[in-house]
């Protein structure tokens, strides 16, 4: 079998892309280029994408649902959020690390938040996603002023998926301006990326429109900063039907390094989302 190869070995030091971080984040949102984020819970993975040149890694808490198998993203831990962003960190010396916060790890107050999110830092995550809106901002600013970036998540949030009643598409009507509020107040807190899920793609573009801050979408259309999928989507992995916005680069390119660098071009070049992807007002 092959084997991941590890960072240090001779196979890995052509790896001579600089490392994405912060200040690159911010140059690329103010001269307008398109940033890349895949979800990647594992070593191997962590090698291709970086390889592939994807800017950022999500460690997300999808991984309950296609890592674990659960039905929702609720069981998440704080340790299997820890455990996979070690080996996450371990191999993509190039590509900025996101961890999520899972489910009831940061919602009780700023300092419970702070304690999990210092666990992810020191386990190799350069930023932490929280999801929630303006009731997050305190805990944002808090997490910031110590240290500790923050990506926001507003739009579908499927650690509310009780009170939200299913996965589906957010932000239409009034609530599209509730979310544009949401989002305001928490760049003004020290958020550095606003990734918005499942909302019509002209509240997206209203959306970017209205902050500094980079928005990386997925389901959102194209008039975001940024697109993320679940790397598992893009190879064909994910049983039963598909997203709309999904998109099987496998299936254009037959292997998986390739499949992945695909999609960072097309994200890039704008070919990718297509307003197919995208969802109306
Ligand atoms: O957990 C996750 O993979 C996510 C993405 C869908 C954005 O939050």
């Amino acid at each position: 079998m092959t084997a991941y190869v590890s960072n240090e070995s001779p196979g890995r030091q052509n790896v001579t892309r600089k490392p994405f971080g912060i200040r690159q984040l911010r140059a690329a949102r103010a001269k307008g280029e398109q940033l890349t984020m895949l979800t990647c819970y594992d070593a191997s993975f962590a090698a291709v994408s970086c390889e592939a040149g994807v800017d950022m890694l999500l460690v997300g808490d999808s991984l309950g649902m296609v890592v674990q198998g659960h039905t929702s993203t609720l069981p998440v831990s704080l340790e299997d959020i820890r455990y996979h962003t070690a080996c996450v960190a371990r191999a993509a010396p190039s590509s900025m690390i996101i961890a999520d916060m899972p489910f009831a790890s940061y919602q009780v107050s700023p300092e419970q938040a702070f304690q999990n999110a210092a666990v992810l830092m020191q386990a190799g995550a350069q930023m932490v996603k929280l999801e929630g809106g303006a009731w997050l901002a305190p805990t944002v600013a808090f997490l910031t002023q110590r240290g500790i970036p923050v990506c926001a998540h507003l739009g579908l949030t499927p650690q509310s998926v009780h009170t939200l009643g299913g996965y589906m598409v957010q932000g239409r009507g009034a609530a599209g301006d509730a979310l544009i509020s949401d989002a305001k107040q928490l760049e003004q807190a020290g958020a550095e990326i606003v990734l918005v899920e499942l909302i019509p793609s002209p509240l997206a573009a209203r959306l970017t429109a209205s902050l500094t801050a980079p928005t990386i979408g997925i389901g959102a259309g194209p008039d975001v900063t940024g697109q993320v999928l679940v790397v598992y989507d893009i190879l064909n992995v994910t049983p039963g039907r598909k997203a709309r916005f999904v998109k099987n680069y496998l299936a254009l390119t037959g292997d998986i390094q390739a499949a992945i660098s695909l999609f960072v071009s097309e994200v890039k070049s704008g070919a990718y989302p297509g307003p197919e992807h995208g969802f109306e007002s």
